[in-house]
């Protein structure tokens, strides 16, 4: 048995569970008037209403007891402070340095780590307004007309979330692109469109191996001569930001356009870095700055706030109380932007990538449940796809949706629609229907008797179920970073909670070593027998069937 299940307060929490268990929310907010104010916090603008959670005060109580218990504040101040706490790989862990506005120095091995971080934003900063400005000039002494990022996973989804998030703060006459498939129907219908005169591109890859980004990479840049014919000017349209610059100067591009990212920022937290030049260049190096004071507020809060006011740390304690005690296995992510129609996804791989892992920070097989499976979709998408799940399945999924009050392009007459839902969701997924309001219903409709008696069952919305609404004013690069960091932060804390590193992801490698020995595999056309029955099968099938497949084959 690990620590944290014998620990008294987890079995405290276990007890109270079986009291709550089967109270319903719609009651809790029957008996206390003030259940909205004592269960809702604000940070700037932020409003982050979580009274709709099967919570009441002694539960709060115990799961800010748990998280001082695990010593939150203490690993908190250690992030911060820049020790190795991503001790499986022996770094630092210091995105939070990224966006830090004041002036004390962060060390990491003895040197402080700002002056560097600031020079590096500078040129990016100094790239960014010449390509929006029109200065930078391509190989035929064009402007550029398109920016394509090629990355994936961390070096993709959170620089392409943010600039799909601040759409309206982009210039219009920029487009900006995002490649991350190794499925050439990616970059070929990105390309199809472009002139290669008026396109610059950005290799981000922090190892600088990644075998997709590298092979879309290697596409691009043939695109590239092929249609502008000269090498020697490929500096005029690709740039690099990566912390393995021999390898980025390798390809082919010059120091000049390398920019530099470090070991102590995880991919997953890199937007703040260099990685985040694709927005710069779409919104500009001051909106890039709001997105990091933004960010910067929300650390600060969570660094110097109570527990108990402690935003990321109510969202934290609230995920655990789910998904180990209720044992609910999924999140869902519902913003009511379109703008953040990527945030789901982005925080997919936030949250499960850092903290989906079995063995804990002393090697040992945890038993209790960590990450869950976070998965969403925009609020109204969803409503119309898988929200009957979420009214009337039988499993629990806990929900946070994300609604601006308005919109910056604001039509009064979508928002207030778009409002009316998100307020209608959250009371009808905590209230439900009972059997005697559905019946109302029926007979109000005219329903016969029997007819009554047979549709019953299925009109009736058992409700319980928690959703924490974060409503802000509108989606400004400020906001997005505050709401970005938040988030960051509820994932350290829950790491922390389950003893487990969030900063590493070996479990990403297996396949990534399977595959580069099946790729040598797929060169001819052989069957091959040297796996299972079933990756035998699909690889002699693949083979047989794709185009040329009885001839042998060569490397493209
Ligand atoms: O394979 C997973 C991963 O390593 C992520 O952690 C990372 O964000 C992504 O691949 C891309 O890595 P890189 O930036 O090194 O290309």
């Amino acid at each position: 048995m690990s620590k944290l299940t014998q620990s008294s307060v987890w079995l405290a929490l276990k007890k109270h569970y079986v009291d709550i268990e089967h109270v319903h929310m719609r009651d809790m907010f029957d008996a206390d008037s003030s259940r909205y104010s004592k269960f809702s916090l604000q940070l700037g603008n932020i409003l982050y209403d979580y009274s709709k959670n099967r919570i009441n005060d002694e539960t709060v109580k115990l799961l800010l007891q748990l998280a001082q218990a695990e010593n939150v504040p203490d690993w908190t101040a250690k992030m911060f402070d820049g020790e190795l706490i991503n001790h499986t790989e022996c770094r630092a862990v210091l995105h939070v340095a990224l966006r830090d506005r004041g002036d004390k120095p962060i060390m990491v091995n003895g040197v402080d780590i700002l002056p560097e971080i600031k020079l590096e934003r500078q040129r990016v900063y100094q790239l960014a307004e010449k390509i929006r400005s029109r200065q930078w000039r391509g190989a035929t002494n064009q402007a550029i007309t398109d920016v394509v990022n090629i990355g994936i996973g961390g070096s993709h989804l959170g620089p392409m979330m943010a600039t799909e998030a601040l759409r309206p703060y982009t210039l219009h006459d920029l487009n900006v692109h995002f490649v991350s498939n190794i499925d050439e129907n990616h970059i070929n219908d990105t390309l199809e469109f472009l002139n290669p005169e008026t396109t610059f591109f950005i290799i981000a890859s922090k190892t600088f191996t990644t075998q997709d980004t590298m092979v879309n990479a290697e596409t691009a840049r043939q695109w590239y001569i092929n249609k502008v014919g000269d090498d020697a000017l490929i500096n005029r349209h690709f740039a690099a930001v990566t912390s393995n610059i021999p390898l980025a100067m390798k390809f082919g591009i010059s120091a000049d356009n390398i920019f530099k990212m470090w070991d102590w920022v995880g991919g997953r937290y890199s937007l703040w870095s260099a990685i985040g030049l694709p927005v710069v260049i779409a919104i500009g190096a001051d909106m890039f700055e709001e997105l990091l004071n933004g960010a910067y507020e929300a650390d600060q809060h969570f660094r110097t706030t109570p527990l108990q006011e402690n935003i990321p740390v109510m969202m934290a304690v609230l995920g655990i109380w789910y998904n180990n005690f209720f044992q609910s296995q999924t999140m869902a992510i519902l913003p009511y932007d379109q703008h953040l129609h990527r945030f789901p996804s982005y925080l997919q791989q936030a949250d499960m990538e850092s903290n989906g892992k079995y063995v804990d920070r002393e090697g040992h097989r945890v038993d209790y449940t960590t990450g869950p499976v976070v998965f969403g979709e925009i609020g109204i998408a969803g409503q119309h796809a898988f929200f009957q799940l979420l009214h009337q399945g039988t499993k629990l999924v806990p929900a946070d949706i994300l609604a601006p009050v308005y919109s910056l392009r604001c039509v009064a007459r979508h928002h207030r629609a778009l409002m009316s839902n998100v307020f209608a969701q959250t009371e009808a997924l905590m209230r439900g229907k009972t059997a005697i309001e559905a019946r109302h219903e029926l007979t109000a409709e005219g329903y016969h008797y029997d007819q009554i008696e047979q549709l019953l069952p299925y009109k009736i919305f058992p409700g319980n179920r928690p959703t924490s609404t974060l409503l802000f004013d509108t989606l400004d690069p400020k906001t997005l970073g505050s709401i970005i960091a938040l988030y960051e932060h509820k994932i350290f804390v829950q790491g922390i909670i389950w003893n487990i590193n969030s900063f590493d992801q070996w479990g990403v490698e297996l396949g990534k070593q399977l595959a580069k020995n099946i790729l040598s595999e797929l060169n001819d056309s052989d069957n091959i027998d040297s796996h299972d029955s079933s990756t035998n099968g699909l690889i002699n099938h693949y083979k047989h069937r794709r185009p040329g497949g009885a001839k042998k084959l060569h490397e493209a």
